[in-house]
């Protein structure tokens, strides 16, 4: 879980930061685009660096999701014949949906690469433009995307938040004084991330990028 878990945070605060060239302009914004397809040129042949990327990123989320099932099984057969009554068990809202949590974030991905990557679902659609596919898709007259937008990630900031917690707990911090300060870290981290994702859809919707 640790393993996969680091690579997708990896990977979610290079794409925030990546994201945030759209203050930068189109022209520039377009060609960060390209050049993340021409990374590894000309010693590999075109977008294979970014192959290597997709698959590497693909493999470890099959890899996360096979790890918490799996986790999951070890738990339930510890405990083969189960409480007859069970208390509710305490916990942080975060850690109780982490599983459904992990759902809605992978069909959000699903729709995301359908709109943003492959274009079918955007109103421009053109994977050479990305900008122009940002700015159409956050529109002022389409707030119910940059609405999905938002609960989706909010929903990967609950996710890291829990995830980033248990990963620091068990790299060390099980004492009072260390949970204390690993909750915090995983909350600092969390916001900032959501913050910065979100600052690209609404500043296309109030018409601070355009
Ligand atoms: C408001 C937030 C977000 C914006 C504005 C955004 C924007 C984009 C854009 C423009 C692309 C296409 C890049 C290109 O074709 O050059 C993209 C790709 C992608 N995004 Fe996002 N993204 C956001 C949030 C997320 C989140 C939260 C995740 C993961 C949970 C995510 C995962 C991905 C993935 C996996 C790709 C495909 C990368 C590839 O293989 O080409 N994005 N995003």
């Amino acid at each position: 879980m640790a393993v996969t878990g680091i690579v997708l945070v990896l990977f979610l605060v290079a794409h925030m930061l990546g994201n945030l060239k759209v203050f930068a302009g189109q022209t520039s914004f377009d060609h960060y685009a390209h050049w993340l397809r021409e990374i590894g040129t000309p010693v590999l042949p075109g977008v294979w660096f970014l192959w290597i990327l997709r698959t590497g990123l693909l493999v470890s989320v099959v890899a996360h999701i096979a790890a918490a099932t799996a986790l999951a099984r070890r738990a339930r057969a510890a405990r083969p014949v189960r409480y007859a009554h069970r208390k509710k068990v305490r916990g942080s809202y975060a850690a109780r949906t982490m599983r459904w949590g992990g759902v809605i974030i992978l069909l959000f991905v699903i729709y995301h690469l359908l709109d943003l990557t492959a274009g079918t679902l955007n109103p421009v659609g053109d994977p050479s433009r990305p900008y122009a596919n940002v700015v159409a898709d956050f529109a002022p007259s389409r707030w119910y995307v940059t609405l999905f937008y938002t609960l989706a990630v909010v929903s990967v900031g609950f996710h890291l938040r829990h995830g980033l917690f248990s990963a620091l707990r068990s790299l060390g911090q099980q004492t009072p004084h260390g949970e204390r300060r690993a909750r915090m870290v995983a909350l600092l981290f969390s916001v900032a991330l959501c913050a910065g994702y979100l600052v690209v859809p609404f500043a296309v919707l109030t018409g601070l990028v355009d």
